[in-house]
């Protein structure tokens, strides 16, 4: 159905999955849906929306905390609407090979909230990002971006195409 109010929301450390979310919500208008996106900490009202994408940051495995927090906060009224998932994080070129699984963590979240998909993303480590081990693996020389901006729409046009045929 044309016009599906579609919220983006995302946990970040350090800005990628923010980016990422973006990518996604401007690709469901193009297509032709409604698309909203806001950090997971600002939403707590989920009625405006009729289907909701969530990512997350990895950190040791597990999305960054807003994300968590998200599918605790709303999971009666998550698991009213269709829900999809996203990792941002191999910091390498897994993510474009192959299709990287969701951490058993990020299954935990998916299943809390009845979610209908997932894919992981590379990351980005920032030269300069937050955190105290994210700075000592920049300095080790791992500060790169690896997201795929191709692949994040192709994910995204197959989230409309299915959204649009309900
Ligand atoms: C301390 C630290 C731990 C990380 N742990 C993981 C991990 O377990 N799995 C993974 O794929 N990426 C991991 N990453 C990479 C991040 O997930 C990646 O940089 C991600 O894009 C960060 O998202 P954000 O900028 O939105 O916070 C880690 C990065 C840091 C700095």
């Amino acid at each position: 159905m044309t016009g599906e109010r579609v919220l983006v929301a995302y946990g970040t450390q350090n800005g990628a999955t923010a980016g990422i979310a973006e990518e996604i919500a401007a690709t469901l208008t193009k297509d032709g849906l409604s698309a909203e996106v806001r950090s997971a900490a600002d939403v707590d009202d989920l009625s405006p929306y009729d289907a909701v994408v969530l990512g997350g940051g990895l950190y040791a495995g597990r999305w960054q905390r807003d994300a968590r927090r998200f599918t605790r906060r709303l999971k009666s009224p998550l698991r009213e609407v269709p829900v999809w998932c996203f990792s941002s994080g191999p910091l390498d070129a897994t993510a474009g090979q192959k299709e990287v699984p969701p951490t058993r963590a990020v299954r935990r979240e998916m299943s809390r909230v009845g979610a209908r998909g997932h894919t992981t993303f590379g990351g980005r480590l920032d030269p300069d990002p937050q955190g105290r081990l994210a700075r000592s693996m920049a300095k080790r020389g791992m500060a790169h971006d690896w997201r795929d901006f191709d692949q994040i729409r192709s994910w995204a046009h197959t989230i409309a195409a299915d959204l649009l045929k309900e």
